[in-house]
């Protein structure tokens, strides 16, 4: 059965952009709730740690460069099916590809830039979730 929680990055291209706001409100029109969020800026150990799935691609270096930016927006959400529902909200990686209507469509530039970071899967939700919000372990 899929999990109800996600976990959610506003990245630092939208939050310098000023899409705060808007990208909560897709959020919670989607029909997400946000049951844990945090206003923060990462810093190359902890950027490097969350990313070190991808530790091995080429764009490593650029990824935690670029999370290291400016300021971030982390948030747990629930809904039923969450990651699944999240990252159709959200739309592709890459904002080129993305829906019409997805948050990436309308507030990201590039793939490095785009805007919002989504779990991939129920595993990942919860082990990202607790990297940010340590009351959200599971014991
Ligand atoms: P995100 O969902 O946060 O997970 C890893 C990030 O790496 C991804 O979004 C992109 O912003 C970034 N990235 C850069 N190049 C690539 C690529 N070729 N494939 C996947 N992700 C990439």
């Amino acid at each position: 059965m899929a999990g109800n929680r996600t976990f959610t990055m506003i990245k630092p291209d939208a939050v310098a952009n000023g899409h705060i706001g808007n990208i909560l409100s897709d959020i919670i029109a989607g029909g997400f709730k946000i049951v844990a969020m945090k206003y923060t800026h990462l810093n190359a150990e902890t950027a490097g740690a969350f990313y070190a799935v991808h530790k091995e691609r080429p764009f490593y270096g650029d990824l935690v460069e670029f999370m290291t930016s400016g300021p971030i927006v982390a948030a747990i959400l629930e809904k039923d099916n969450a990651v699944e529902d999240f990252r159709t909200l959200i739309g592709a990686t890459n904002p080129q590809e993305a829906a019409e209507g997805t948050i990436r469509a309308k507030y990201a530039k590039s793939i490095d830039a785009n805007a919002v970071h989504g779990s991939d899967s129920d595993e990942n939700a919860a082990i990202e979730g607790n990297f940010f919000f340590s009351q959200f372990e599971r014991h």
